[in-house]
């Protein structure tokens, strides 16, 4: 029988310190993007260290339902082969689970000539518009239109172009690059996102035959190509973000964790503020050991764009600060949705006051379990390292949410002695 996880709860006993060491998996965010990007080669792609995560069956199964054969000859590892063109729409009932399916946009408007992608509304932190993805795609000769909520773009062969973008946008730099890597000519990107999910999908591209140059930096130069081949073996980078999550949770438990599998220098917005915070940190190429317990001081944090402080640990920093005795604050830059776990904390005892796009987090001296809600994937972890810290039992609701981006996490958690289990209802 198949376990419903947007159903049922994760049961937190708080009170253990979190102690042993934890195999980072493959980046979320990454895989997405690489998946998205195999369905411009002509040839097989084979991706390893791919993350069981439910995102990620999201976007598989979207492939595989407009027609390309995408297969796990192991675990964590996928093949995809796109030698025929898809056929359109992909499911809207899938589509909408995944606002990262909007990845496909760039790679089949280059590929085959035609894309449609549901329009992703707003949702849970925040408004996401994609307003940067469609100038770029735009500028490379794409003709972008709207119909009853879905994007509908076509072209024929795109044009490379010199685009510059207000905000380095993530999504935008990304499937801008992969659509301009099958553009006639050059294309040159002007202040682009910087985050290793770029890098990472620069290499793959690259691996592909694309010609991309700058990646992690601010400007990306794409010399267009006519077709792109294969990849038999690509490895996906560490996520920095579960790495963090487990940092913190770490910390949180005044425990000590050893992290393997890890790009450390992805960690180092992270690690900065952790010792700040009074967390000893200590890092090599590849591991990172978090040793918690001493006396914490209270931290200011400003979410930007890498190398900043990323979003996506915001939440769990926040459950952190709230047992760290003094005034810490918070402040939101990337999205304007991201305090809604502020309430589920505060009926854990936390003292938080969000004004705008600032927190400002008083800390207590415990939290108390109880019953708590996830209203995304990061407020879900957040929620976890609360009841990790909390006196008694937490019971957090809307566990699917994590399980769309955490590998494992249950089984992982209790193997560095925390009390933790899903329970089905
Ligand atoms: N933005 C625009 N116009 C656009 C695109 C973005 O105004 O056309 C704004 C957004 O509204 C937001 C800001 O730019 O305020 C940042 O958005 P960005 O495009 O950089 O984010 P994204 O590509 O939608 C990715 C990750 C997110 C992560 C952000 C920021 C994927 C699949 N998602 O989203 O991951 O928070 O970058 O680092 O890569 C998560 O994993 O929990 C998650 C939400």
């Amino acid at each position: 029988m198949e376990i419903n996880y947007d159903t049922g709860k994760i049961v937190v006993a708080g009170g253990r310190r979190l102690s042993g060491t934890v195999r980072i998996s493959g980046a979320k965010n990454a895989a997405l993007v690489l998946i998205c990007a195999a369905t411009m080669a002509t040839e097989p792609v084979i991706l390893e260290n791919v993350p069981d995560i439910s995102d990620i069956h999201v976007l598989v199964r979207i492939l595989s339902e407009i027609g390309l054969e995408v297969s796990w000859p192991a675990p964590g590892t996928l093949a995809v082969c796109a030698t025929t063109a898809p056929q359109l729409p992909p499911p809207y009932q899938l589509v909408k689970k995944l606002r990262a399916s909007n990845l496909l946009l760039g790679p089949l408007l280059a590929r085959f000539g035609q894309a449609q992608v549901s329009l992703p509304g707003g949702c849970n932190i925040g408004v996401r518009p994609m307003d940067l993805h469609f100038k770029g795609l735009a500028a490379l000769g794409a003709d972008i239109r709207m119909e009853k909520g879905t994007v509908l773009a076509s072209a024929g062969r795109l044009r490379g172009a010199r685009i510059y973008l207000d905000f380095p946008s993530v999504g935008a730099t990304e499937n801008i690059m992969m659509a301009a890597c099958l553009a006639e000519g050059q294309t040159i990107l002007e202040n682009v996102a910087k985050e290793p999910e770029i890098v990472d999908l620069a290499n793959f591209l690259n691996c592909l035959g694309a010609r991309v140059r700058g990646a992690g930096t601010d400007v990306i130069k794409i010399e267009g190509t006519d077709r792109l081949g294969g990849c038999l073996r690509y490895n996906v980078i560490p996520d920095r973000i579960e790495a963090g999550t487990y940092m913190i949770a770490a910390a949180a438990t005044r425990g000590s964790v050893h992290l393997s599998g890890v790009i450390s220098r992805h960690l180092e917005p992270l690690c900065a503020k952790l010792r700040e915070a009074g967390v000893s940190v200590t890092e090599d190429e590849e591991s990172v050991l978090v040793e918690g317990g001493g006396n914490y001081r209270p931290i200011d944090i400003k979410t930007l764009p890498y190398p900043g402080f990323p979003t996506d640990l915001q939440s769990q920093m926040m459950a952190f600060l709230s047992t760290v005795p003094g005034i810490s604050l918070i402040t939101e830059n990337i999205f304007e949705n991201r305090y809604r776990v502020a309430d589920e904390l505060a009926r854990m005892g936390a003292r938080i006051k969000v004004e705008g796009r600032l927190a400002v987090i008083e800390g207590v001296p415990a939290l108390q379990g109880t019953q708590v809600r996830a209203s995304d994937l990061r407020a879900g972890a957040a929620l976890i390292i609360a009841g990790l810290m909390a006196q008694g039992r937490t019971e957090i609701y809307n566990p699917g949410y994590i399980f769309r981006g955490y590998h494992d996490i249950i089984g992982k958690l209790r193997a560095l002695g925390a009390e933790i289990s899903f329970q089905d209802e």
